[in-house]
């Protein structure tokens, strides 16, 4: 069975109730089992484990997470030297931006090389129903799409 492994950096728990969000839409699809972790415990065994990665995290700073860009720091030359290449997707919770946290991403994940799987989401202000029905479908629409074979 494919993996999907959903991993958050969450500060005031925003970025947490977004991942939550996620992870109940990918349960929807029932031949993927999804994997959620902190972006501080997860490391590059989860990313062997899995065959599909959703990065969910804050703007802070016109920047990505401390979390998130820790998580990436430590997994970079161990997902080269395993030659691992996983498509990715990213939620990003912003006050009123969240560009600069997305351009970093794609930028870091042209290094790796992950490929993206969707589109970046971008959500501002406080978490709004709209806001968990959105994560939700990205979640559901990247574990199905890995059951799929799509990706
Ligand atoms: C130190 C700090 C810096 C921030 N910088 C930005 C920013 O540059 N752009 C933006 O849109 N929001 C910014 N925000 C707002 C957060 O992105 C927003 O509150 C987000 O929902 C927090 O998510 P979290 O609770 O998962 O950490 C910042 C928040 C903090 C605490």
């Amino acid at each position: 069975m494919k993996s999907l492994l959903i991993a958050y950096h969450s500060q005031s728990g925003a970025s947490a109730q977004l991942a939550r969000a996620a992870w109940r839409g990918a349960l929807a699809e029932t031949g993927v089992e999804v994997v959620v972790r902190r972006a501080w415990d997860a490391g590059v065994e989860d990313l062997r484990r899995a065959q599909g990665v959703l990065l969910v995290a804050a703007e802070n700073s016109a920047a990505l997470s401390g979390g998130m860009k820790d998580f990436l720091d430590r997994t970079f030359y161990p997902a080269i030297a395993h030659e691992l290449v996983l498509p990715y997707a990213l939620l990003v919770s912003a006050g009123n931006d969240g560009r600069g946290a997305v351009r970093q991403l794609q930028r870091i994940m042209s290094g790796y090389p992950f490929p993206p799987a969707a589109e970046p989401v971008i959500l501002r202000g406080e978490v709004t129903e709209a806001h968990l029905r959105a994560a939700g479908e990205l979640g559901a629409a990247f574990a199905t799409g890995l059951a799929m074979g799509i990706f």
